[in-house]
């Protein structure tokens, strides 16, 4: 699948492929720059002006609040447009409402089904498009997740994370951020539920360039050993409500992350999560609610770096 579209001077961001190492780097930098000042009750304005507009299919809170709150704590507004509510509802073409949007905004973060819907709009709009979650990539998620991670483990080259379930939207970016950073990432997927070979295929040509190692496997068991990071996700992504009866069996109990998997991890391993959780599904609740869960910290980080993500797209930092 190709990731995202290729074009002139402005940026998009469809898929961590879009960011090389050097611009994660740079994201990750000022991310934890602009979470200090927040911190310090130092925002700056640097998106003063700025009106991001926010097209959504699908249900959110975080993606919707962080955006939402960090336009406002940067000096600038969104605009949070329900697909359902537009004209797209009534068959205007993503062309058409691209070329419109380009008219009124700065930027615009797209939450989407079909990955090609989000690669239409950047195609057409003038301005940045970010993708906030389709059904094949979650880049804004997994810059959270690296912030995160670098918070914790006070590096990124040289860890090792366990992805244990679905490989879906979000194993498929996480596995290219991981690539690119230097983490080996092992998964552990039934199969059927893998990342697609071409992703795996991508993801593996990046990791050769940071030393980072990608495996996939439907061992749980073994992708925990000694991992620094486990992580995992929904059994049932948004839309795939209905297949909940062949997936419910194939993923529990052998996929859950619990206190058995964590053993298997290193002493000082975090559990991760991009929220929502459904509690004795894909995790237990004494994992999420215990000591070594990370996941609200992660939470908070999607408001730092997309504050990041923005600024870069929009080149006022
Ligand atoms: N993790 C994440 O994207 O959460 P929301 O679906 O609530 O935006
Ligand atoms: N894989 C999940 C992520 C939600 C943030 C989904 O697509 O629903």
């Amino acid at each position: 699948m190709k990731t995202s579209k290729t074009s002139s001077s402005k940026r998009d961001l469809l898929s961590i492929q879009d960011l090389s190492s050097l611009d994660i780097d740079r994201i990750l930098g000022l991310a934890s720059k602009l979470k200090k000042e927040h911190k310090a009750g130092r925002d700056r304005q640097l998106l003063r002006g700025k009106t991001l507009g926010m097209i959504f299919q699908k249900p959110s809170t975080r993606t919707r609040v962080s955006f939402e709150v960090g336009m406002y704590q940067m000096g600038g507004t969104a605009v949070y447009l329900s697909a359902s509510e537009i004209q797209l509802a009534r068959g205007e073409t993503i062309e058409d409402t691209a070329k419109t949007l380009s008219g009124y905004l700065d930027c615009i973060m797209a939450r989407v089904y079909d990955h090609t819907d989000v690669q239409k709009l950047a195609t057409y709009a003038k301005i940045p498009v970010i993708n906030g979650l389709s059904d094949a990539f979650h880049p804004c998620q997994i810059l959270a997740d690296l912030l995160t991670m670098k918070e914790h483990k006070k590096k990124l080259k040289g860890l090792k994370l366990a992805w244990l379930g679905d490989g879906d939207n979000v194993c498929n970016d996480l596995m290219l951020g991981c690539a690119k950073t230097g983490i080996s990432m092992a998964a552990a997927c039934p199969k059927g539920y893998e990342p697609t070979e071409e992703i795996t295929r991508l993801a593996r040509s990046e990791g050769a360039k940071t030393g980072a190692q990608i495996t996939m496997g439907d061992d749980p068991a073994a992708a925990a050993k000694d991992a620094d990071v486990i992580a995992t996700d929904t059994f049932i992504s948004i839309g795939k409500e209905g297949e909940w009866a062949t997936r419910e069996s194939v993923f529990i109990p052998k996929y859950q992350v619990n206190s058995e998997i964590m053993k298997l991890a290193k002493k000082d391993a975090i559990f991760m999560h991009c929220l929502p959780a459904k509690r004795g599904q894909e995790v237990t609740a004494d994992v999420i609610d215990g000591p070594q869960s990370v996941v609200w910290d992660e939470a908070e980080n999607r408001l730092h770096a997309q504050k990041a993500v923005l600024c870069f797209l929009m080149k006022t930092a």
